[in-house]
């Protein structure tokens, strides 16, 4: 498997912390020193579609296929308005593509699921170019009149086209526990006369502190199990490709492998945490500063609700 094309898009609205602090109880101070967000985009006059459909075409343009040469599309998302049809059912409309597509739900993860997946359909199936797009809006699943969540989290897309031509990926160490607790949202679906079970509506519920832990204890472990698995040394590693969930965990997980702070690039002080999105989005970012030259050892790892996680090797 090889990444031949990346994309993103983003919200146009830009919010501060001081924008935040205008509504809630919190500090732009409180919000840096935490958790390392400056600003972040929000969905206003957009939708997640709109935004979804720009990152998919802006990676087929940089792969140089159209969506005709897709074989298939693995669509990362958390929640959209439409529970069925999957939301990649609509984006694959949107750019044209007429190949099989599946959602999944990972969390945060999700792209890390998806690029062993891809993988998999590459070693099971004659496909030649499969489309991975994460889109992602937590902003519309946070709870806005409480200051835990709302901070951290913001809207965003990236897709990323792979290819059978070469074998990029090195491994994979996928990771799931149920510990539904820490993190988790949940609607109530629509009454029926039979139903009796009374059922729970809120938005998403965090447990900051476990999360925290967990995100890098599992990282951690994860980076190094999926080192042995490949037998490459940390020595050896590039650059490590984090989801931007709070710098200050991505800082501490840096401090447990003992490797140099730069090779873990960051952007979670302009976008935030922008769920499964967030590793695809600095992907590309980096790709268009020409950040990775040929051979280049690359670790991408993940954390999410569920939890899953997990942690891949690739070769530039
Ligand atoms: N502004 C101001 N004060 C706040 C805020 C806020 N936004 N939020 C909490 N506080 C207060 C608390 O009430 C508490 O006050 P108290 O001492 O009077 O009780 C104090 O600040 C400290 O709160 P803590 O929860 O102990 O703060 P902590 O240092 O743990 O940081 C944080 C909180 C940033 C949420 C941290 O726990 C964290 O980053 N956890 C992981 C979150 C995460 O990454 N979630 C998503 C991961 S998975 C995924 O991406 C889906």
């Amino acid at each position: 498997m090889k990444i031949i094309g990346t994309g993103h898009a983003l919200p146009k609205l830009v919010v501060t912390n001081d924008m935040l602090a205008e509504f809630l109880d919190t500090s732009d101070e409180w919000i840096r020193t935490r958790t390392g967000i400056q600003e972040r985009r929000l969905l206003s006059d957009e939708t997640l579609d709109q935004i979804a459909e720009q990152a998919m075409k802006n990676a087929l343009d940089d792969a140089g296929i159209s969506a005709k040469d897709l074989d298939f599309i693995i669509c990362s998302n958390v929640a959209n308005n439409m529970v069925t049809p999957g939301f990649g059912c609509l984006l694959q409309g949107r750019i044209g593509a007429t190949c099989p597509t599946i959602d999944i739900n990972c969390a945060c993860t999700g792209f890390i699921y998806a690029l062993n997946m891809a993988n998999a359909f590459f070693k099971a199936y004659d496909y030649k170019n499969i489309l991975i797009v994460c889109a992602e809006q937590p902003s519309r699943y946070c709870n806005w009149k409480e200051r835990d969540t709302s901070i951290l989290f913001a809207d965003g897309a990236a897709a990323v086209v792979v290819n059978n031509s070469e074998n990029n990926m090195l491994g994979f160490h996928l990771n799931n526990e149920c510990d539904i607790e820490p993190l988790y949202y949940c609607r109530r679906l629509e009454p029926t006369p039979f139903n009796k079970v009374e059922e729970a509506n809120h938005p998403l519920k965090m447990q900051g502190k476990a999360v925290y832990k967990i995100a890098i204890q599992s990282s951690t472990n994860d980076i190094i199990q999926v080192l042995k698995k490949t037998n490459i040394k940390i020595e050896d590693v590039d650059y490590f490709v984090l989801h931007q969930a709070n710098e200050r965990i991505i800082k501490s997980i840096c401090r447990n492998l003992g490797q140099p702070i730069e090779k873990f690039p960051m952007n979670i002080a302009h976008l935030g945490n922008t769920s499964s999105a967030s590793v695809p989005i600095l992907l590309d970012v980096l790709c268009k500063e020409n950040t990775f030259k040929e051979g280049d050892i690359i670790v991408f790892s993940a954390f999410g609700g569920g939890f899953t996680t997990g942690a891949c090797i690739y070769k530039w």
